[in-house]
C-alpha cells in the first residue's frame, strides 16, 4: 500500500474508532466475531498465541483471551483504533497479554511475531493487494487462519461497487475493496491450508483453515 493509501485508511478507520468502541463496550462482539470465535475455538485455543491484523478495537482477541488464549499481538493502520484497543486491554486486566503494533502489516511483516492463530475479520476488503497480504499473513501462521470477507452474491457485490463509487465521487481518502471470494480461498488453499467451518451473515462470509500437516 502506498503512503497516501495508509494515511487515508488511518484517517477513515480514526474517525470510526469512538463508534467501534462504544459498541463493543455495550453489545460485545458482532455476529461474525461471535461465528469466528466459535470456528477458531473448536479448533482449541488453549496457551494459543494470537495474531490479529486489522485488528480495529481488539474485541475479538480480547475474548479469545479471556477464554483462554496466551497472548495476542494485534496490528492496525489506525492509531485511534489501536489507542481504544490498548485501553480496552487495560480495563479488562489483559494488558501483559497484548501488544500492539501501528502500520501497514504488509511493510512491517518481516519483524511481525509468527503465531498459532492469525485473524483478518473485515481487512481483506479493506486493501487493495490481497494476494500479498494473504502470502505475508499465512507466512506467519503456524495452526489456524480465520477471516471475514463480503460475501459472493448480487446484493453484497452491487453495494460494494455503490460504496466504492460513493466513496470515489467524494474523494474519501479511503475506499473498500471488493475481493473475488474463489480467488481469496484459492490464494489460502494455495498456502497450505484446508477449511474447517463457515457461516455467513447478510455481508459476511466467515470462514477458518487449518495447516495441512507436512
Ligand atoms: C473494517 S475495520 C475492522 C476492524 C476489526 N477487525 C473489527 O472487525 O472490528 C478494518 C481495519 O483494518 C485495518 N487495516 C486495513 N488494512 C490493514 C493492513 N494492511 N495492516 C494493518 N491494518 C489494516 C484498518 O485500519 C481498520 O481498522
Amino acid at each position: 500500500m502506498n503512503c497516501c493509501a495508509v494515511s487515508g485508511t488511518n484517517s477513515f478507520f480514526n474517525s470510526q474508532a469512538r463508534h467501534y468502541e462504544k459498541y463493543f463496550r455495550k453489545k460485545g462482539l458482532r455476529k461474525e466475531q461471535k461465528y469466528l470465535a466459535e470456528g477458531i475455538q473448536q479448533r482449541g485455543i488453549a496457551q494459543a498465541d494470537l495474531l490479529e491484523i486489522g485488528c480495529g478495537v481488539g474485541g475479538l482477541h480480547l475474548r479469545l483471551l479471556q477464554k483462554g488464549a496466551g497472548r495476542a499481538t494485534g496490528f492496525d493502520i489506525s492509531e485511534r483504533m489501536l489507542a481504544s484497543a490498548r485501553q480496552l486491554s487495560t480495563e479488562m486486566g489483559l494488558a501483559a497479554q497484548t501488544q500492539y503494533w501501528q502500520g501497514d502489516f504488509v511493510a512491517l511483516h518481516d519483524n511481525a511475531p509468527a503465531a498459532e492463530i492469525t485473524i483478518l475479520d473485515k481487512v481483506l476488503c479493506c486493501y487493495a493487494d490481497v494476494r500479498e497480504l494473504i502470502a505475508r499473513s499465512t507466512a506467519k501462521t503456524r495452526r489456524i487462519y480465520a477471516v471475514s470477507y463480503p460475501r459472493d452474491n448480487v446484493f453484497v457485490r452491487n453495494a460494494f461497487r455503490a460504496a466504492i463509487l460513493f466513496f470515489k465521487l467524494f474523494r474519501v481518502s479511503f475506499h473498500p475493496f471488493y475481493h473475488s471470494p474463489a480467488e481469496i480461498m484459492k490464494r489460502i488453499m494455495a498456502e497450505g491450508f484446508e477449511q474447517t467451518y463457515e457461516r455467513h451473515t447478510g455481508i459476511w462470509i466467515v470462514q477458518v483453515f487449518q495447516r495441512k500437516r507436512a
